[in-house]
């Protein structure tokens, strides 16, 4: 987009599911969190790291005037369009992935739930997805895993060493990700994350160092440690 011979990159940021592990049935993204709502503190980090160009949010569909008063408040200027989700999280990617410009190079997909990811995790998968089309943020796993049969048996306990706990932000060249998720829609596969739509087309998925701190605000417990991490930020 004509800035230098930059490519340009568009961060998607998904933030319209229900939140049904959460106690209290709020969509969590508005839940204050050190003072700010969650979701202002996801789009901060975007808003003020050089290698993002542009934001799309995409928000639930009753959450608009709740996006407007708690958000739009913080006048975040690289946000570009607030669109609606869908049903599932790779549904709501998919209106996020519609609303990309065409001339977009590289999309980042994030989860609006994951508010202390750092710019440096962000520059470095921005990098790693130029150079091999994919990549996720990701940490080694730190509890062993057990496969279990229907009735909780352990089955299997792969090798820790070789297991990676997936976050985000999952990066691509936008081309591909647009291409897995049409497939996927046309196949009628819902994958857990972005990545998995794109290791269906065969595309080699790079594991990216993220952090310890890039945490999933999912349950009531996770705000604890959220207000806790929230805390070191700011010392
Ligand atoms: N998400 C979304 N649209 C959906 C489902 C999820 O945009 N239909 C977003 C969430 O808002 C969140 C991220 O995807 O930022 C990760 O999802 P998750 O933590 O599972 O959030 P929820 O689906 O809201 O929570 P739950 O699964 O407990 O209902
Ligand atoms: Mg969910």
């Amino acid at each position: 987009m004509g800035n230098g011979g930059k490519v340009f990159s568009c961060c998607i940021v998904v933030a319209a599911g229900k939140a049904s592990r959460m106690a209290g049935n709020a969509n969590k993204q508005y839940i204050m969190v050190g003072g700010k709502p969650i979701l202002a503190r996801t789009l901060a980090i975007f808003e003020t790291c050089a290698s993002v160009d542009e934001i799309i949010v995409v928000i639930g569909k009753d959450d608009r005037d709740k996006y407007e008063t708690k958000i739009g408040r913080y006048g975040f200027h690289k946000v570009r369009a607030v669109v609606e989700g869908g049903d599932t999280r790779q549904q709501s990617v998919y209106s996020g992935l519609r609303a990309v410009d065409d001339s977009t190079g590289i999309v980042l997909i994030h989860d609006g739930a994951r508010p202390f990811v750092e710019q440096g995790v962000v520059e470095r998968c921005i990098n790693t997805a130029r150079e091999f089309g994919g990549c996720c943020a990701a940490v080694p796993l730190k509890d062993t895993i057990k496969y279990v049969d229907d009735e909780c048996f352990a089955r299997k306990t792969p090798d820790r060493k070789r297991l990676w706990a997936i976050q985000t932000p999952q990066v691509f060249d936008y081309g591909i990700i647009l291409e897995a998720h049409r497939k996927a829609l046309k196949d009628g596969f819902t994958g857990t994350d972005d990545a998995v739509l794109a290791e269906r087309l065969g595309i080699k998925i790079k594991m990216v160092m993220g952090s310890y701190h890039n945490i999933k605000i999912t349950t009531s417990e996770d705000l604890l440690f959220a207000e806790a991490i929230a805390g070191l930020k700011h010392s």
